[in-house]
C-alpha cells in the first residue's frame, strides 16, 4: 500500500539559523528532538534552514555563524548523525526547486492569509504605512519553502508549536493540489504538536525569545550562566515571606530542568520562603549540571568547523538520495522532460511507464458526482458512474489510490466499461510506486 500508516514514519524538523540558541531552543526544541531521535524506529530528519534565515537577515557572517553553533549545539546535545540524516537545507537544490513547482499550484489567496505575513501587514496599516511596507517576497513564501522543506523527504509528522500548524495545513494544501493535478506522489505531513513540551520563560518572565532581547544563551560559560540567572525577575518579597510558583519564571525554569520529585521540593522551599538568591543558585546548579558535558563537546566542535561541515556534507549526500530521484519524478510529473525521448512512430512525446495515473473528480449537470482515472499518458483508465455524495466519489478514489486494483471488485457496479482497457493496464497503472 503507499502513504500508510503501516509504513516507518518519517519525522522532520528545521532550525531557522539567524541566531544563537539559547535555553528556550534547547527546552522546546533541541532536547526533544534528540530524545525522540534515540527512540523508536522512526527516521527523523533534521536540518539547519539556513534558506529560511535569509528572510530574517541580510548579515551574511551572521547565518555561517549560526549556523556552524547551532549544527554545534545539536551534536553536542547528543545528536547522532549516524542514525538520523542531519543536514543543510542550501545543501539540497532540489528543495528550491520544489518550492517553484508548489508555488504554481497553491493560490496565492493561501499565503495572504498566513499569519506571519497578516501580522507583518497589520503592523504597517496600523503605523499609516502602505500594506506591504518592508515586507519581501520571501517573506511572503515563507510557507512555501517550508512546505518544500516537508514534502522533499515525505515527512508524516513534523513536530512544532502552535504557532507553526497553519505552515502544515498549508503543507497539506499544497500536497493535495499537486498530487491532483500530477498524481500520487507527495506525501500529506501531520502537525505533532507536543504538549508536554515546556515553554520557556525568559529574564523578564516573557516567552524566552532572542525578538525579546530576555534570552540566556545555551552555552554562556559558568559565570556567564551565574550572572543571567541572577537577573531573572522576581517579586521583591524578602527571606522568610512565602512565595507564589504560580507566574514565577524562575520556578519554571527550575522545572523545565528538575525531576518532579526535586519541583516537589522547590515547591515547598517557596511555601517555606527560600531566599531568591538561594533559589537562583539552585536553579543555576540544576541547568549547569545538564549544560556542563554539553559545553564542552560545543567548544570542541566549534573549535574545528571543518568536521561539521564533513558531518554536514555527509548528511547532505543522504539527503539527496532520497530527493534527488524524487525530484526526477516530479520532473517528469509535471512535463520537464528530455526531449529525446519523443516516440519516433507517433510523434508525440513518450510518457516514462513510471507516470503516476491521475483522479479527476467532477459533478455533471445532473447534480451527481464522477469521477475518472488517466493514466499517467492520459488515457483514459477508469470511468465511475454519479455518486449522490462527492464524499462516496472521493472514498472510491481513495481506496483505488491505496489499495490499487485490489479495490476494484467492491467498486464494479459503480465503474462504466471503458472500451479498450484492459484490466491488467489498470492495474499497472495502479500499482503502489516504490518509495522514493
Ligand atoms: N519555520 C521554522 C522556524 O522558524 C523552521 C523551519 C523551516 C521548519 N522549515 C521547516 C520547521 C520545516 C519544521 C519543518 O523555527
Amino acid at each position: 500500500m503507499m502513504n500508510t500508516q503501516a509504513k516507518t514514519q518519517r519525522f522532520l524538523t528545521g532550525i531557522t539559523t539567524s541566531g544563537t540558541p539559547h535555553l528556550g531552543n534547547y527546552v522546546g526544541s533541541i532536547r526533544p528532538s534528540v530524545a525522540a531521535s534515540k527512540g523508536t524506529n522512526a527516521r527523523s530528519f533534521y536540518f539547519l534552514a539556513d534558506y529560511h534565515a535569509l528572510i530574517k537577515t541580510g548579515e551574511p557572517a551572521r547565518i555561517q555563524q549560526s549556523t556552524l553553533e547551532i549544527a554545534a549545539s545539536w551534536l553536542a546535545a547528543g545528536l547522532d548523525p549516524e542514525r538520523v540524516t542531519f543536514y543543510r537545507q542550501s545543501d539540497i537544490p532540489q528543495i528550491p526547486e520544489l518550492t517553484w513547482f508548489l508555488s504554481c499550484v497553491l493560490g496565492k489567496g493561501v499565503l495572504n492569509r498566513a499569519h506571519a505575513y497578516k501580522a507583518q501587514v497589520d503592523k504597517n496599516l496600523a503605523a499609516g504605512s502602505d500594506a506591504d511596507a518592508d515586507i519581501s517576497v520571501g517573506l511572503f513564501m515563507y510557507p512555501v519553502l517550508m512546505g518544500a522543506d516537508i514534502l522533499m523527504f515525505k515527512a508524516n509528522q513534523v513536530p512544532v508549536g502552535r504557532d507553526q500548524i497553519q505552515h502544515i495545513e498549508m503543507a497539506r494544501d499544497m500536497a493535495k493540489a499537486f498530487n491532483h493535478l500530477y498524481g500520487d506522489l507527495l506525501v500529506l505531513p501531520e502537525a505533532l504538536i507536543e504538549e508536554s513540551v515546556a515553554t520557556l520563560p525568559g529574564l523578564d518572565g516573557r516567552k524566552m525569545s532572542k525578538s525579546y532581547d530576555n534570552t540566556i544563551p545555551l552555552f554562556s560559560s559558568r559565570e556567564q550562566l551565574k550572572k543571567l540567572i541572577a537577573g531573572i525577575v522576581t517579586d521583591s518579597n524578602g527571606p522568610g515571606v512565602a512565595k507564589q510558583t504560580e507566574g514565577s519564571a524562575l520556578f519554571q525554569m527550575y522545572q523545565a530542568f528538575a525531576s518532579a520529585d526535586d519541583t516537589t521540593a522547590m515547591r515547598q522551599a517557596y511555601t517555606e520562603g527560600i531566599a531568591w538568591g538561594d533559589a537562583k543558585t539552585m536553579l543555576f546548579e540544576r541547568i549547569d549540571r545538564d549544560v556542563a558535558p554539553m559545553r564542552e563537546q560545543y567548544h570542541a566542535l566549534m573549535a574545528s568547523p571543518e568536521k561539521i561541515e564533513e558531518i554536514l556534507q555527509a548528511g547532505a549526500a543522504k539527503a539527496t538520495a532520497l530527493s534527488a530521484p524524487l525530484m526526477q519524478a516530479l520532473r517528469h510529473a509535471v512535463g520537464l522532460r528530455k526531449l529525446q525521448a519523443k516516440s519516433q512512430a507517433t510523434g508525440k512525446i513518450e510518457v516514462a511507464k513510471t507516470a503516476r495515473p491521475s483522479f479527476k473528480q467532477y459533478r455533471e449537470t445532473n447534480g451527481q458526482f464522477y469521477f475518472k482515472c488517466l493514466g499517467g499518458d492520459g488515457k483514459l483508465l477508469l470511468q465511475s458512474r454519479g455518486f449522490v455524495s462527492p464524499k462516496d466519489a472521493a472514498q472510491a478514489i481513495l481506496s483505488l489510490q491505496q489499495q490499487g486494483a485490489d479495490a476494484l471488485p467492491a467498486l464494479q457496479s459503480q465503474l462504466d466499461t471503458v472500451q479498450g482497457v484492459e484490466i491488467s493496464e489498470i492495474a499497472t497503472a495502479l500499482k503502489p510506486q516504490a518509495t522514493i
